[in-house]
């Protein structure tokens, strides 16, 4: 029987490459988004549709209840919109651990266990919400069972046309971004390393976690650990068209290696298998969709 998923943010990065993917196995889909008649934001859903079933719902974290519509009949809810500031000139934001910032922006996942008819989904469609009341691999409440997923830094391609989070911090190096340089920098400062995850990985361990009836808590998600001196030397190798800036002994503040490498054993543990654990493997394909999208020129 078809199962049907619902992807909150539908017109957001992360949230159409899991759209894609739920389509190609087969899910009915159901996705909102803030203003479905914004078609500069919204164009990739026509191509979505041609994989599958995908219909779209208007609704918005701040209206309560909004979400109740997309959500109602679900098997499994993809809690994926959110505001999302990574470059906030709040110094609090910046001086706050990765994990908690992390934690702050976690695309959530309510799987429903059993009684579809009974429970009111849009009571915990909120992620920020969810996460207050109650903790995570808690007992689920009214047949509702909450998995989250924390990823890093996020490359790869991604239906969506345009991207404002982690694709621009990524092809910073290339592109000279240096508000997006900033911010892996900061990463690396705060947190000992940079992370990095594909796309198409976060979205299969989203999808593992959903599917697996065991998964219980939060999962981390990254790909592999690396540093900007690292990245930056990886870059200018394999595309020296962008004269990758490599020498930072300006900034004596640059790792030459991780110093914290952050895990995913409680995904492995689980069964998951990254396809993407190499920096050539995490960056082939996210140039070619930087160039398409203008962040970077061809
Ligand atoms: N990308 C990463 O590397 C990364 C890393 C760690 C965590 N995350 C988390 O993963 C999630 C998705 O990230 P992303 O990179 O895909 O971000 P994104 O492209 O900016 O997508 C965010 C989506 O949330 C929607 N949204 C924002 N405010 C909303 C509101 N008040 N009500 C309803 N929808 C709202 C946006 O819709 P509009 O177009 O209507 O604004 C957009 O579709 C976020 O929770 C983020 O914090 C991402």
């Amino acid at each position: 029987m078809t199962k049907t998923a619902c992807v909150t943010g539908g017109n957001g990065y992360i949230a159409s490459a899991l759209i894609k993917m739920l389509l190609e196995k087969g899910y009915a889909v159901k996705t909102t988004v803030r203003n479905p008649d914004d078609m500069e934001k919204n164009s990739h859903f026509k191509g979505l549709q041609e994989l599958g079933p995908l219909s779209v719902f208007r609704a918005d974290l701040d209206e309560e209840g909004s979400f109740d519509d997309a959500i109602a009949g679900c098997d499994y809810a993809f809690l994926v919109a959110a505001p999302v500031n990574l470059m906030a000139e709040d110094p609090e934001v910046h001086n706050k651990p990765v994990t908690t910032n992390l934690r702050c922006h976690i695309p959530s996942h309510i799987r429903d266990g059993t009684d579809r008819s009974s429970h009111r989904p849009g009571g915990t469609a909120c992620p920020r919400c969810s996460w207050r009341r109650r903790r995570p691999g808690s007992r689920a409440e009214h047949g509702i069972s909450l998995v989250t997923v924390c990823p890093v830094i996020t490359a790869g391609a991604a239906p969506a046309t345009r991207v404002r989070t982690s694709v621009i911090d990524s092809l910073s190096l290339l592109s000279g971004d240096e508000k997006g340089l900033a911010v892996l920098k900061g990463i690396e400062r705060t947190s000992g390393a940079v992370q990095l995850v594909h796309v198409d990985d976060l979205c299969r361990a989203e999808l593992f976690v959903a599917e697996e009836a065991a998964a219980a808590g939060r999962y981390l998600c990254s790909g592999l650990n690396t540093t900007v001196v690292e990245l930056a030397r990886f870059l200018s190798r394999k595309y020296p068209q962008y004269n990758v800036k490599t020498d930072f002994t300006d900034d004596d503040q640059l790792l030459e290696k991780p110093r914290v490498v952050l895990s995913s054993a409680k995904l492995a543990r689980e069964g998951f298998e990254f396809r993407y654990t190499t920096l050539d493997e995490i960056y082939d394909d996210v140039v070619e969709y930087g160039k398409a999208l203008g962040i970077l020129p061809y």
